[in-house]
């Protein structure tokens, strides 16, 4: 986190904007070679740019100087990446991870629960609790949703729905990822404060890891309220999260921290963190939902099976009754 925090501020502190430098600045810099010539070379025509990073400038009569940028190079890296790479890395994350849950599923099954259900049933969130996991997982969906559009919606939405609804389509994601973006960095906020407390790594989760959570042969290990597993679910969520929220924000604000450079670079980290969280949050919904028999209570209404909550969280079962015992019933 550290190092991500360091990184992100060298990238501020070198790609910061000259506007305010600049603001007085003649927008035409175009002094030492004959633009009569034949043939000139990119270099020639390379100027610190208004917009933070070299570039070809032109002349413009309009209070907006960045207009004047008519060619900025080290885009092309960007654009090169965004065309490339970036699209087989968000395959990668969907299908990739889409393609690993059905060969688990297919291979596993449904993890049922022991013995089946009984009639007894224990408390396990209470109605805020669910409340800001909702808020965080809704929020989250339509940003993964509209982000992966922005990312790869060319490539795979433009052929099949056209121009017209394509563009239109986009235009109501795009709205929708820069204002869902606050109820998320919320949802993520409140998940911070709250479950806290209970993601604290400990021994306990170096054994639940070492036994595969369980998950691999049939023995279960001990667990606390949230067992190694979903410690770092939660860990995803909030150093994530507060990834996605950092470096969105300086793309939610053009050119108030950074520079183009510096957004293209923001864009990319961005992009990054986004694609990793989505591989992550599909093996959680898939073990929240279709994956475990009886894991969805717990966020539908707030109460789980005693004996579901026994084989996966027993300590925090103990835990439970030890403070009452009509904990359950
Ligand atoms: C949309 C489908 C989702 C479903 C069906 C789902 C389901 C669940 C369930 C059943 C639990 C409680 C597990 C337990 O009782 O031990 C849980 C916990 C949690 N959820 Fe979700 N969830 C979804 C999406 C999300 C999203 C998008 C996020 C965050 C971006 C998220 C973050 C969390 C966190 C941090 C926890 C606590 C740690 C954990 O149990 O792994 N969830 N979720």
């Amino acid at each position: 986190m550290f190092n991500f925090l360091r990184a992100f501020a060298l990238v501020v502190l070198f790609t910061a904007p000259a506007f305010a430098q600049n603001a007085d600045r003649p927008a035409v810099p175009l002094t030492g070679f004959n633009p009569d010539k034949a043939e000139v070379h990119a270099n020639e025509v390379l100027v610190p740019g208004l917009i933070g990073t070299k570039a070809v400038e032109g002349h413009i009569v309009i209070p907006d100087i960045r207009s004047a940028t008519l060619i900025q190079p080290d885009g092309r890296i960007w654009r090169d990446y965004r065309r490339g790479p970036l699209l087989w890395i968000a395959a990668a994350a969907v299908l990739g991870m889409g393609g690993l849950l059905l060969a688990f599923y297919v291979l596993r099954g449904k993890i049922m629960i022991e013995g089946g259900r009984g009639a007894a049933v224990i408390k396990r969130f209470g109605s805020f609790e669910r409340f800001m996991h909702w808020l965080t997982a809704f929020s989250w969906c339509i940003l993964a949703l509209s982000g992966l559009n922005i990312a790869v919606g060319r490539v795979t939405l433009l052929p099949l729905l056209g121009n017209e609804t394509f563009t239109a389509l986009s235009v109501w994601l795009k709205y929708s990822h820069n204002f869902v973006a606050f109820p998320f960095m919320a949802g993520v906020l409140l998940m911070l404060v709250v479950w806290v407390r209970h993601n604290i790594p400990n021994r306990i989760d170096v054994t639940w890891f070492k036994m595969a959570g369980g998950l691999v042969g049939h023995q279960h290990p001990d667990s606390g309220k949230f067992n190694g597993g979903q410690k770092m679910v939660f860990w995803v969520v909030v150093l994530g999260g507060l990834g996605l929220s950092i470096t969105g924000l300086g793309l939610l604000f053009p050119f108030t921290v950074t520079g183009i450079l510096g957004m293209q670079l923001v864009q990319v980290i961005h992009g990054g963190i986004a694609l990793g969280m989505i591989a992550a949050m599909l093996g959680h919904i898939y073990i929240g939902s279709v994956g475990m028999e009886g894991a969805i209570d717990a966020m539908k209404d707030g109460v789980v099976d005693l004996g579901w909550a026994k084989t996966h969280h027993n300590l925090w079962v103990a835990e439970e009754l030890a403070k009452s015992p009509h904990a359950a019933e």
